[in-house]
């Protein structure tokens, strides 16, 4: 039987979990795929860690080079995270001629050029399923099965922790810090959060599923970023009054005036099936000439759903002698013929607070009327003990640079001002 070494660097909660599964189904791989997947060595400073895993002292490695020159392993999968040493290792092991299985979305995003130009050169594999939305195959789905399609709408909600966060603070009514260090000590949320709740997690994922989607590099300097830090629960009960769920959703578009690639917080409809992903839940829903719709939906993060990935991409290369690579250029930057749109267009949600003087109204209608927004839904309150009252807006569909000159406008007249923009869908 053909057998497949497996050097795991890194034994964090990735790292674990891949190793639980590989060793739990391993008499099942050989079994289904005639493959004896052996974990040789794993890469891991603290050999308490590993011990407590169940791996043998003789397997626990303290340096790359020892990986690079074991014959017995074809396999390397990275799971540390962020660029060093991570790029030294993925380097130094695609080098020495072994495949490499990432998790490392903002490694891979930022330096899948080289990393695949290494892997091309030494005929090895580079997979990276688990770098995008945790177990949902996404990746080999948009590597594979869904080759029929040229992608016009590509959207996700793809950070798990900005989902579990924004999902409390409606059903709970809890204020976003109070919400961020529960999710803290839960373990959803990291001890500094910023790379998720600032929506670079999110990015990172963006890019690299939006070059497959739309067969050229998307750079993720590229993407328009917002996070989640500054969002007043306020704003998520006014939008669930007009029917909306709030999420932070990844959006890329390609359409004929070209690509559009951002993150920020969204207001989603209550009937788009992106609505009810909630919690740590994860989903991307694509659009294509050719199938349509498609949602996929499932666990973003964790061990298990993670290293699910993982597994999958490792018995793809260990049963696919020919490697593939990315289904476009993959360069550091897009191609020269490649036009991104930064004035997109959307529906907004503006929360303004008013004085209560006759004729304000109107007077805020015109100020949008001058930039050609029209107005879907609204809300108005009573006034407030400072003696202005919330006013609550829903804007047709428009280009954000009108938008956000009518709001600079709003802002100057001093009988209102622009509390909360968040776009919609
Ligand atoms: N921090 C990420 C999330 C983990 O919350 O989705 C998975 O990439």
């Amino acid at each position: 039987m053909k057998k497949v070494g497996v050097a795991i660097l890194g034994l964090g909660v990735v790292g674990g979990g891949t190793y639980k599964i590989l060793s739990e189904h391993r008499e099942q791989y050989k079994k289904s795929h005639g493959v004896d997947i052996v974990v040789e060595s794993v890469l891991e400073r603290s050999k308490e860690r590993a011990l407590s895993l169940g791996i043998e002292e003789n397997r626990i490695c303290s340096n790359i080079a020892e990986i690079c020159s074991n014959p017995e392993i074809d396999i390397v999968v990275e799971v540390i995270g962020g660029i060093e040493p991570a790029k030294t290792f993925v380097l130094a092991a695609l080098n020495s001629g072994k495949s490499v299985v990432t998790s490392n979305k903002e490694l891979y995003c930022k330096y899948s050029h080289q990393l695949e130009k290494t892997a091309k050169k030494n005929r090895v594999g580079l997979f990276y399923e688990a770098t995008c939305v945790g177990g949902v195959p996404v990746i080999r789905a948009m590597l594979d099965n869904l080759q029929g399609n040229n992608f016009t709408s590509i959207m996700g909600i793809i950070n798990g922790t900005t989902n579990y966060i924004l999902s409390k603070m409606s059903q709970s009514g809890a204020a976003y810090k109070s919400v961020l260090e529960e999710a803290k000590k839960l373990g959803y949320a990291e001890a500094d959060p910023t790379s998720d709740v600032e929506g670079y997690d999110a990015a990172y994922k963006l890019s690299i599923l939006s070059s497959l989607a739309f067969h050229t590099k998307i750079p993720f300097t590229e993407i328009y970023r917002e996070g989640i830090d500054g969002i007043d629960n306020l704003d998520i009960e006014y939008g669930k009054r007009l029917g909306y769920s709030l999420k932070l959703l990844a959006i890329g578009k390609n359409e004929k005036s070209g690509i559009e690639v951002r993150v920020h917080p969204t207001f989603i409809k209550s009937d788009h099936p992106l609505a009810g992903v909630n919690d740590s839940y994860n989903a991307v829903f694509l659009t294509g000439d050719s199938v349509e719709d498609v949602m996929l939906y499932g666990r973003g993060a964790g061990a298990l759903p993670t290293g699910s990935a993982i597994v999958g991409d490792i018995i793809y290369c260990a049963t696919h002698p020919n490697h593939s690579y990315s289904t476009f250029n993959n360069t550091e930057k897009a191609d020269s013929a490649t036009k991104f749109v930064k004035n997109f267009g959307s529906a907004y949600y503006l929360r303004l607070s008013v004085q209560d003087k006759t004729g304000v109204l109107s007077k805020v209608t015109a100020l949008l009327g001058k930039h050609s927004i029209s107005v879907s839904q609204f809300i108005q309150e009573s006034v407030r003990d400072d003696g202005r009252a919330p006013l609550i807006l829903i804007t047709h569909l428009n280009k954000e640079q009108n938008v956000m000159r009518a709001v600079s406008d709003i802002n100057s007249t001093g009988f209102a001002k622009v509390e909360a923009v968040i776009r919609t869908i």
